[in-house]
């Protein structure tokens, strides 16, 4: 019998985290855990690692680390630091590393597991969005296999499997339209963080679930998809599905249309990430298309989605304004879940830091960090004002 494949779980404390975990622990006898890597919610990690019993705990925040001082069962040793969790997904007993940290924050750790060769399970979508020539590039010398966890860019490689890349036309991802689909966009200035993230379709952490509100997760994905299929700007777009059954669809130049559909839930898109053939059980409901009575699909409303206009000349720029996009829309998602910011400020900061960006490629990792400062600081600065 084959040894179970071992993962360290970056963003275990998660949505993506813990649903992985979901995941690992029905199949034991294909997943075990290396490491478990958290940041701040140590009582949670405290309940995980008792289940999972990984080898290693890394809290990348110092004070959760302190808290969860000698609290772990024996035998799992507990570790401190960014550079703890990049070591934990390097390590020589891991096969694959779920990336599930929220943010360019998940960037370092993600890095390392690439650069160390590993499988990886990519759902931290903004290491792609900041990085993605260097983290391809850096794939491709490794030989690290990257595959996508975003429901959308699963159902793409899916799609993709077996076929001819080059008679690919067109690349559409669906997108729900998120809580105010329908909502009267005057009085989107006024919504609530609650309402924000009540997703009708995905149960999801704060700062995506806000990203779908405004669509700029739809604008990050985008950017995301350029660089896993190598995709043209002009091959990529977005349609509204409000049932979220119907992931992305890939065109060939035949006029065939190849969808991968599945009930709106991560762990399928997980599970094919850990292990694609044969294909295990995941958990999510049947889909019954009988049952479900209509598939709408609806052209993305411009006017009412700013952020889908904005991401048209950053997928055909340089990797300098996608940094930037990026960057202003952590910082502008963070405002607003303080309440410093209304709903519709997020994306008119972005936009104005997008405004002060020089269009210019980056050749390396330290270049991608001071425009992800400078983007950061004129956000603060647009917020202040
Ligand atoms: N949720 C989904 O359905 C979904 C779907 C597609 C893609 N994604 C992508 O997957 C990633 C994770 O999303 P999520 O919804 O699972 O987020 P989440 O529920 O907010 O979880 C984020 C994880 O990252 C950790 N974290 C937060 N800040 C950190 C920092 N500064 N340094 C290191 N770790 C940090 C958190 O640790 P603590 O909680 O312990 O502080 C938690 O484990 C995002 O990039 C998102 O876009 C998510």
């Amino acid at each position: 019998m084959n040894k179970p494949m071992k993962l360290t779980i970056l963003g275990a404390t998660g949505s993506i985290g813990t649903s992985t975990i979901d995941v690992m622990l029905r199949h034991p006898e294909s997943f075990a855990a290396y490491a478990l890597v958290g940041h701040k919610n140590v009582d949670l990690m405290l309940e995980l690692a008792s289940k999972v019993l990984p080898e290693l705990v890394v809290m990348t925040d110092e004070s959760a680390y302190a808290l969860l001082e000698g609290e772990l069962p024996k035998n799992i040793r507990l570790e401190c630091g960014m550079a703890a969790a990049e070591a934990a997904a390097a390590h020589d007993d891991v096969d694959m590393v779920m990336a599930a940290m929220v943010g360019a924050a998940g960037l370092p750790a993600t890095l390392a597991a690439v650069r160390a060769g590993k499988r990886v399970g990519l759902a931290n979508k903004e290491c792609l969005v900041t990085a993605g020539r260097l983290f391809m590039q850096a794939a491709k010398k490794y030989g690290a296999e990257v595959v996508p966890v975003d429901s959308e860019h699963a159902a793409v490689h899916q799609a993709l499997a077996g076929h001819d890349r080059d008679s690919v036309t067109r690349i559409i991802l669906t997108a729900s339209g998120g809580p105010f689909r329908n909502r009267d966009p005057e009085s989107l200035e006024s919504v609530t963080v609650e309402e924000a993230v009540a997703h009708p379709n995905w149960s999801m952490g704060a700062k995506i679930s806000i990203d779908s509100a405004t669509m700029m997760n739809k604008a990050l994905e985008l950017i995301e998809a350029k660089w896993l299929f190598d995709a043209k700007a002009e091959q990529l777009s977005a349609i509204i599905h409000p049932q979220s059954i119907v992931h992305a669809m890939v065109e060939y130049r035949d006029g065939s249309v190849l969808a991968q559909l599945a009930m709106p839930d991560m762990r399928s898109p997980i599970v094919y990430a850990m292990q694609a053939e044969p294909r295990l059980e995941s958990g999510i409901p049947w889909l019954e298309l009988a049952q479900t009575q209509l598939l709408e699909f609806q052209a993305v409303d411009e006017a009412r989605f700013p952020a889908m206009k904005l991401v048209k000349p950053v997928l055909a720029g340089e990797d300098s304004l996608a940094i930037a996009l990026n960057a202003a829309n952590e910082v502008a998602n963070q405002a607003f879940q303080d309440g410093k910011i209304g709903f519709m400020a997020i994306v008119s900061t972005v936009e104005q830091v997008l405004a002060k960006t020089n269009n210019q490629a980056v050749q390396s990792l330290d270049e991608v960090w001071q425009l992800d400062a400078d983007a950061r600081r004129l956000a603060n600065e647009v917020i202040k004002a």
